[in-house]
């Protein structure tokens, strides 16, 4: 897992053509292993090193308090966010490349977006409630973008020694890990 500090966190991804990319089934099986064992929701590449415009989403593991996500394994390519709601909700997000940090953020409750599925398929629809909410958390990931870019000025300032210790290779995980240094 590349940790806060890592430039590659901080890139604008690039879209790829799923038919032509080098082992990509392989790559997703990896990333979803990953995942698992970081007992996270999301992984987008860049966390993995790779500034390409792919992400997936485990809400599998919440299935035992939400049954509604049994089985939901999922990867999106090259996605888009057409159009937001107005109406907004804040919740508590972490993220597996900033280890032990959770702020609340303020995100568009639904979401209208595009991408490609893991069989190759074009979807486009809305995603509402925790879909929609890890969705664009990734999302912002392929931006060069990060959870804590949204906190308020005094949010920022509260958690600031942590980050930088971070991006000094100070931080605990149960999961390998590659900061900066
Ligand atoms: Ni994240």
């Amino acid at each position: 897992m590349y940790i806060f500090g890592q430039p590659v966190l901080r890139k604008t991804a690039e879209p790829i053509k799923p038919e032509e990319y080098p082992n990509l089934q392989e790559l997703i099986t990896n990333m979803f292993e990953t995942l698992k064992r970081s007992e996270g929701v999301g992984l987008a590449a860049p966390q993995i090193g790779l500034p390409i415009r792919l992400f997936i989403i485990d809400l599998d593991v919440l299935s035992e308090d939400t049954p509604e996500y049994k089985g939901y394994l999922h990867t999106f390519i090259n996605p888009e966010i057409i159009e937001e709601s107005e109406e907004t909700t804040s919740m508590e997000e972490g993220c597996l490349s900033i280890p032990g940090i959770h702020e609340s953020v303020k995100r568009p409750e639904e979401v209208h977006v595009k991408y490609i599925d893991e069989n190759l398929q074009p979807q486009d629809k809305w995603l509402t409630g925790y879909e929609a909410r890890v969705f664009q958390h990734e999302y912002d990931h392929l931006d060069g973008k990060m959870f804590v870019d949204h906190l308020s000025g005094f949010r920022k300032q509260l958690i600031k020694s942590k980050l930088i210790a971070m991006t000094k290779g100070k931080f605990a995980a149960n999961y390998k890990c590659k900061p900066n240094r």
